[in-house]
């Protein structure tokens, strides 16, 4: 590679002298006031928005148990501020939404007039069908432009959407209904993926048994008919299909946004935690309409004509928060695409940059570590000098893959913003802003206005106090403020949200995160320290999978950790006891993947799995996971006397090194 690496790479003179904050000053004004006049600073941005009724009080909370209201008394609604809002401040002939199926025939233009014509005509179909303010709804749709129509028109309305990444198996899918109480649900009869027909339908109807004899009966399926000639069979007075509905007469291309107070509940996105149990992080209206609008003007140093392709899938929070409602609510130009980056070829994301002059690009290391190990005449192909800034999300970008992304992406002059935050943050917590501060490969640089994270040493017993760690010294990553996009709490579970992130360290929010501080204040994040393991930027607790391998007649005992993957960033290895009746052999491992992808998703397939005499435990029983990592990660050698000497039995550590899969 020509380009010659530097430790700080500073935004070139042009790209400051257009940015929306210009220097390092002006970005330290605004994050103390944001920190130590939240009212203000909060109050005067939200200034930018519709309100059917004005808030009272911008600001009411306590940090330290995750308690906290904004814009308390206020009316407002999202999809108003999407849509309407952007149509009375001129942009209604404005390119809104670019959907990019995968057939590259298949290319749609949908102005801010159209998308909110669109979206009002969804919205009465729903409320003809019975949906109500306050009803949860969940959406298994794949990324087609459908999905943020339905988003949109259920916030129209006040129906919260759950959003279930289409990969979920239908037990997948049925678990999170149970947890929401979801009785209505959107789907497709098909989509594409990589040159074969998807049939999503299978999934819904076995995930509504699931959930019929459990209790809870699905009143609803609504059906988008995104394939045509693709039969998949409808279950009278369940199912309907959404495009004949559409059709009817008597839905209008009307429908009035209800007055939502700021609290009220918009979404709930299902993340993985630590136990078996996903967590379902509950959003509120006006708090995460104010964050994600703000992070994303100003990490994207956001300009009335670009064109922002992020690349994340919509089931994740990436895509809820930078392609549908941060785009939106500043009434940018946001483009969605179907299928993978690699069909036909893997230069189709270098294809759809050229194709609509994308200017800001956010994407994942995964997804650049994969691409770069092509042929680089897939890149050189295409024309991407509409490029400005790029984007890195979802974890740890590694220096290779950095460099790489901004010589041949970005043309050495792109800053590429990383990006760090998580499920329960709404939006970014921690990432340069471009034109203010210089790029250091590989940190996320600084907190966003309103955050303030501080790094805590690991404390070894529930007397010990918070204490925080020096200056390059590693530690926990917690949170010590509020900030208007954090969640406000589990759905129906709020003490497993003050257990699950505000005791590890009392009085703050645990990320689950390592991280250390540099002398500049720049903030360098080195994975989770938790049973979370993070696939290709799925996050994937490893109790879930553990949880799933137990239930086999053949599995006495799992245990799951990470290991580092050269492409996914991490993978999972398993260790597994078989009960006396059952061999060790590669037809159990075939029965075992097979059984996680039916349960869970393919993306929760272990990539190595091994049979082991016994688990390396501690003196009271438990699994001491830290030595399985190390094994499986292949630096067994760290494994030194202190860590074996709290085990039972110390002799089977070596003879679970030596049978490691390489
Ligand atoms: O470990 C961090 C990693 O992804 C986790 C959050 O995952 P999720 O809730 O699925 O949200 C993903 C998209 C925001 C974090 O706890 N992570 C995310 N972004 C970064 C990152 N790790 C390092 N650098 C990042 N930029």
């Amino acid at each position: 590679m020509a380009t010659e690496r530097k430790d700080m790479y500073l935004p070139e003179r042009e790209f400051v002298e257009q940015a929306n904050i210009q220097s390092r000053a002006e970005y330290e004004r605004m994050w103390k006031q944001s920190i130590e006049d939240p009212e203000t600073f909060w109050g005067y941005i939200a200034k930018d928005f519709h309100w059917f009724k004005p808030w009272v009080k911008v600001y009411r909370g306590e940090p330290e148990i995750g308690d906290n209201e904004w814009f308390i008394g206020g009316k407002t609604n999202i999809s108003y501020n999407c849509l309407d809002a952007q149509i009375e401040k001129g942009r209604g002939d404005k390119v809104a939404l670019l959907f990019q199926g995968e057939p590259e025939a298949d290319c749609k233009r949908f102005t801010y007039k159209e998308l909110l014509k669109h979206v009002c005509r969804f919205a009465n179909v729903l409320k003809k069908n019975g949906v109500k303010k306050g009803d949860r709804i969940a959406l298994y749709l794949p990324m087609i432009w459908q999905l943020p129509v339905v988003m949109l028109a259920c916030a129209r309305i006040g129906a919260v959407h759950t959003v279930v990444f289409g990969g979920f198996s239908a037990e997948a899918l049925a678990d999170r209904m149970l947890a929401c109480g979801a009785k209505k649900l959107v789907t497709t009869n098909g989509y594409w993926r990589g040159g074969k027909k998807i049939n999503a339908k299978a999934n819904v109807d076995r995930a509504c048994m699931l959930c019929a004899s459990a209790g809870l009966t699905i009143d609803d399926v609504f059906v988008v008919d995104r394939m045509v000639d693709f039969d998949v069979p409808y279950i009278v007075y369940r199912d309907t299909s959404l495009s004949k509905e559409l059709m009817l007469e008597e839905i209008s291309d009307f429908c009035p946004a209800e007055k939502m107070d700021a609290e009220d509940p918009l979404f709930i996105m299902y993340t993985s935690g630590s136990t078996g149990k996903p967590k379902g992080t509950l959003h509120t209206t006006a708090g995460y309409m104010v964050y994600t609008y703000t992070t994303f003007k100003y990490i994207f140093d956001y300009k009335e004509e670009d064109v922002f392709f992020c690349t994340a899938d919509i089931g994740w929070i990436t895509g809820h928060s930078y392609i549908v409602y941060g785009p939106l609510l500043n009434g940018a130009t946001t483009v969605l695409y179907e299928s993978v980056p690699t069909y036909p070829e893997p230069d189709r994301f270098w294809h759809i940059i050229d194709k609509f002059k994308v200017t800001t690009f956010y994407t994942a290391p995964t997804v650049i570590r994969s691409l770069m190990n092509r042929d680089i005449k897939w890149v050189e192909k295409h024309d991407l000098s509409s490029l400005r800034l790029l984007g890195s999300v979802g974890e740890p970008i590694n220096p290779e893959a950095w460099q790489w992304y901004y010589h041949y992406v970005g043309h050495d002059h792109c800053p590429i913003v990383d990006t760090w935050w998580q499920t329960e943050a709404g939006g970014i917590l921690i990432s340069a802003i471009p034109g203010a501060m210089g790029l250091k490969p590989g940190s996320a640089a600084l907190p966003f206005f309103g955050v303030k994270p501080v790094i805590l040493r690991a404390r070894n017993s529930g007397d010990e106090p918070a204490e925080e760690a020096e200056v390059n010294e590693k530690g926990e990553l917690c949170l010590a403020s509020n900030w208007p996009g954090i969640m406000r709490t589990l759905y129906g579970e709020p003490e497993r949200h003050i257990s699950g992130y505000y005791t590890q360290q009392p009085g703050y929010f645990f990320s689950g995160d390592g991280a250390y501080k540099d002398e500049d204040g720049y903030f360098w994040i080195t994975g989770r320290i938790d049973d979370i393991v993070n696939i290709s930027g799925h996050r994937l607790g490893t109790a879930e999978v553990e949880k799933v391998l137990c239930s086999h007649p053949g599995v006495v005992e799992a245990a799951v950790v990470g290991y580092p993957h050269p492409v996914k960033g991490e993978d999972l290895y398993v260790y597994v006891v078989t009960s006396a009746e059952w061999e060790g052999n590669d037809a159990l491992r075939d029965e075992l993947k097979n059984l996680v992808r039916q349960e869970i998703g393919p993306i929760a397939i272990p990539g190595k799995i091994q049979f082991v005499q016994e688990m390396p435990k501690n003196r009271s029983g438990k699994i001491v996971r830290r030595i399985l990592r190390k094994i499986a990660s292949g630096v067994g050698n760290e494994i030194d006397a202190s860590m074996l000497n709290i085990l039972a039995e110390p002799g089977i550590v070596k003879i679970i090194d030596k049978e490691r899969i390489v």
